[in-house]
């Protein structure tokens, strides 16, 4: 497993932090098809990965690959723009390097978005699920290796690994914008298949809501660095087996659909937050 040392971290986030100059209250990661909330940033400034010392490029459609720093609903975000995945062939310290480099810029809350599969046969597509918990799949941890205790525990609690406080405040701006929240477990795979018909019925006997192949590592790492954590899906189709075929521009197009209540959702969420 190819790992990231400290010095590098910090080489990038210098890199980062010239650029994006002012203190952060928020973190974001925008998942596939969810990439649109950063258009919504005023005064921003985008940094594609490209240019940061030491950081994996994104390579999947839908998926742009940048920082992006501004402000919504005037609080201060940090957002990546297209995230990097397991399947794309890159070890998992660098899948959760995004996370480290905001750590590393200040940001102490951060919310993670996906498109997932339902497994549980009460969600439709279009659906959103607040993430209550995960279930990692992946066969692989991103805080295996060497341990730098100046990133946290070797031994990260995961009891409280989504923060109940900030799935509180969802749920009520849910509410308030009359936007139906789904609540459920999230199990992460590596992709890049869809499951089979047989694995999802798996992941549902084992108490899975939806699937995907992201989030996991990263929520891993941002609690071993102390942030808070929500995480939010869209629901973009039902797992293999339980309606047709599955197809990429399917997860896309639901993504598009739901486009505009899902940034509505995130910027209530924001502004609650930042009214703490
Ligand atoms: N499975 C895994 N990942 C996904 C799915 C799915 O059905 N939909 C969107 N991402």
């Amino acid at each position: 497993m190819s790992q990231i040392t400290p010095q590098e971290i910090e080489g990038a986030a210098n890199f980062l932090r010239a650029k994006v100059n002012f203190p952060l209250q928020l973190g974001i990661i925008l998942g596939s098809g969810l990439s649109g909330l950063a258009d919504r940033a005023e005064k921003s400034i985008a940094v594609p990965y490209g240019t940061i010392p030491h950081f994996p490029q994104s390579t999947v459609e839908g998926h742009s690959g940048k920082f992006v720093g501004g402000f919504i609903e005037e609080t201060s975000v940090l957002m990546m723009q297209g995230r990097v995945h397991f399947y794309e062939g890159y070890a998992m310290p660098q899948v959760a390097m995004g996370v480290r480099l905001m750590a590393a810029l200040g940001v102490r809350t951060l919310i993670v978005t996906n498109a997932a599969g339902a497994v549980n046969p009460n969600f439709t597509p279009g659906d959103f699920m607040l993430i209550q918990d995960h279930l990692n799949f992946m066969g692989v941890n991103p805080l295996i290796g060497k341990h730098y205790s100046e990133w946290g525990e070797r031994f990260v609690d995961q009891s409280d690994t989504y923060t109940p406080e900030l799935m509180a405040r969802a749920r009520g701006v849910g509410k308030a914008l009359n936007v139906t929240l789904r609540e459920g477990v999230y199990a992460a795979l590596t992709g890049p298949t869809y499951e089979t018909p047989a694995e999802i019925r798996m992941l549902r006997t084992l108490g899975a809501d939806a699937c995907g192949m992201s989030t996991v590592p990263e929520v891993i790492v941002a609690r071993q660095c102390g942030m808070r954590v929500l995480g939010l899906s869209i629901i973009t189709n039902m797992g293999a087996g339980m309606a047709s075929p599955l197809h990429h521009s399917e997860v896309v197009e639901i993504a598009e659909k739901r486009k505009v209540d899902f940034q509505n959702l995130l910027s209530g969420i924001i502004k609650s937050i930042n009214a703490e």
